[in-house]
């Protein structure tokens, strides 16, 4: 399926630009770069017309072809990660003052370090981060979908409506229950951390005034107080949890700071569960509105692996991050002069029809979809992909096994946030017809 949703308003603003940056020529080929209702036939243009476009209203060199962003993130020597959490609108200065003065200190756990600091700490992560924790966690994730699903349906009986909505309804609390458990934190406090990492997502990646900022700095505040606060606790009390296990890896001798685990911590706490979030719910949404493909997992559930890597493919949670020219460099032909910021459109290159064939296509069959660059690639690969897809593999199972005949409503509707990295839906309604009522209660049975 081609897309032909329009995209939506842009939001220039001035950011500086790199002395030596390449004119950009007017229109940007229809790019607006926090626009995420339906960028692919402007991606599409861009690797097309100009696959390295300098794009003066957020000062970064928008990289759209496939080849081009895998070697820009293999290169980690001249491309630096250091400003992937930089905000890309700069904060305002109540906005800092807030900050300063809540002692906020913290610093990306690992996506924005360079090595040898990086090497460093993800080595002890990915120690504590081992598949044997998370698997541990399969059974609580299953018994969590399966009530949130029901509940669902609970609700859309008892109102004869039959409608229910994929975000609230699901994708919202699954992830977030499990990352708050995995590092043991208190998971009744899943509103608060979503409302914290809605902030971070909007401070380090949106376009906010410096009035709309302020909110969202106490709550940055307020996460970072909490993410020290575990460190100590787990110091104190031990703790059977991922947390417990980086503080005794500390205690052990690995090299590693509680300012360290505190921001590795404040990563996680947001990484782990908004990402997955989204991939649930484009799970969903577009699944749903390939109904034949559905149908097929339904009937064959081995096929969902296979469904969530091109669903990671075709419609990612991240379309996009970033990487700074240590050196003047090149990409694609085109030159970059030290100090220049990227932005590497994963969102594009996973529909760079140089590497997958119909790239406009959904195809749940796709023998290359694992190569998508959804989860970056290189050294700071995604530290969660198997607990992101182990997740959605869960909830695609117990949907499929439970309401098969769900519907996603009014597909075209659904709008999405404005954000330059994050590609997130808003919503993602469905309903199911009568009949499945009768299904769940005799697959229950
Ligand atoms: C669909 C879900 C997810 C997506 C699309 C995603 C995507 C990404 C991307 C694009 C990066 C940067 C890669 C790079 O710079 O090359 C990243 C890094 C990272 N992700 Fe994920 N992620 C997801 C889920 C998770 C989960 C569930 C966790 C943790 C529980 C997690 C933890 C991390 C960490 C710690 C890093 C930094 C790794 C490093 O710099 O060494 N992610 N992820």
């Amino acid at each position: 399926m081609t897309t032909t949703d329009q995209p939506g308003g842009g939001c220039p603003f001035g950011h500086g630009a790199p002395a030596a940056a390449a004119e950009a020529p007017a229109g940007h080929h229809g790019y607006e770069p926090f626009a995420m209702k339906d960028p692919f036939p402007s991606y599409a243009e861009l690797r097309e017309e100009q696959p390295v476009m300098f794009d003066e209203r957020v000062g970064l060199y928008v990289v759209t072809r496939y080849d081009d962003i895998k070697a820009v993130f293999d290169d980690w020597e001249t491309f630096s990660s250091e400003n992937a959490q930089k905000p890309v609108r700069e904060r305002g200065p109540q906005a800092t003052a807030v900050m300063n003065e809540g002692g906020f200190t913290a610093y990306s756990g690992l996506s924005a370090r360079r090595p040898p600091e990086h090497t460093r700490i993800r080595a002890v992560a990915q120690k504590a981060f081992t598949p044997r924790r998370y698997k541990a966690l399969e059974p609580a994730i299953r018994a969590n979908v399966v009530s949130q699903i029901e509940a669902m349906l609970a609700r859309g009986e008892a109102s004869g409506e039959r409608t229910g909505e994929m975000i609230a309804d699901l994708a919202y609390t699954v992830p977030t229950v499990t990352i708050l458990t995995l590092i043991g934190a208190d998971v009744s406090m899943v509103d608060t951390f979503k409302r914290w990492s809605d902030s971070r997502a909007a401070m380090t990646w949106g376009d906010l005034s410096d009035e709309e900022q302020v909110p969202h700095a106490h709550n940055m505040v307020e996460y970072w107080n909490e993410c020290q606060r575990l460190v100590a606790a787990a110091k104190e009390n031990g703790q059977d949890s991922l947390t417990g296990d980086l503080v005794k890896a500390q205690a052990e001798g690995a090299e590693i700071t509680d300012h360290e685990i505190a921001s590795l911590l404040y990563s996680l706490l947001f990484a782990g569960h908004e990402t997955t979030t989204t991939l649930i719910a484009n799970s969903m949404r577009v699944l749903l509105q390939h109904r034949d493909q559905w149908e097929s997992l339904v009937e064959d559930p081995k096929k969902i692996p296979g469904a969530i890597d091109e669903v990671l493919r075709y419609s990612g949670s991240i379309v996009g991050w970033r990487r700074k020219a240590l050196q003047d460099t090149e990409v694609g032909g085109v030159p970059i002069p030290e100090g220049a910021e990227l932005i590497l459109l994963m969102g594009s290159a996973n529909r760079d029809g140089e590497r997958f064939e119909n790239a406009d296509s959904f195809d749940i069959a796709r023998p290359n979809a694992r190569e998508h660059l959804s989860f970056g690639f290189g050294i700071h690969y995604c530290l969660g992909n198997m607990l992101a897809k182990l997740q959605a593999k869960i909830a695609l199972e117990e949907v499929a096994r439970l309401v098969p005949q769900l519907e996603v409503t009014d597909p075209q509707d659904i709008t999405f946030r404005e954000n330059i990295s994050f590609r997130v839906p808003e919503t993602v309604p469905v309903a199911w017809a009568p009949a499945t009522a009768g299904t769940i209660t005799n697959q229950e049975a």
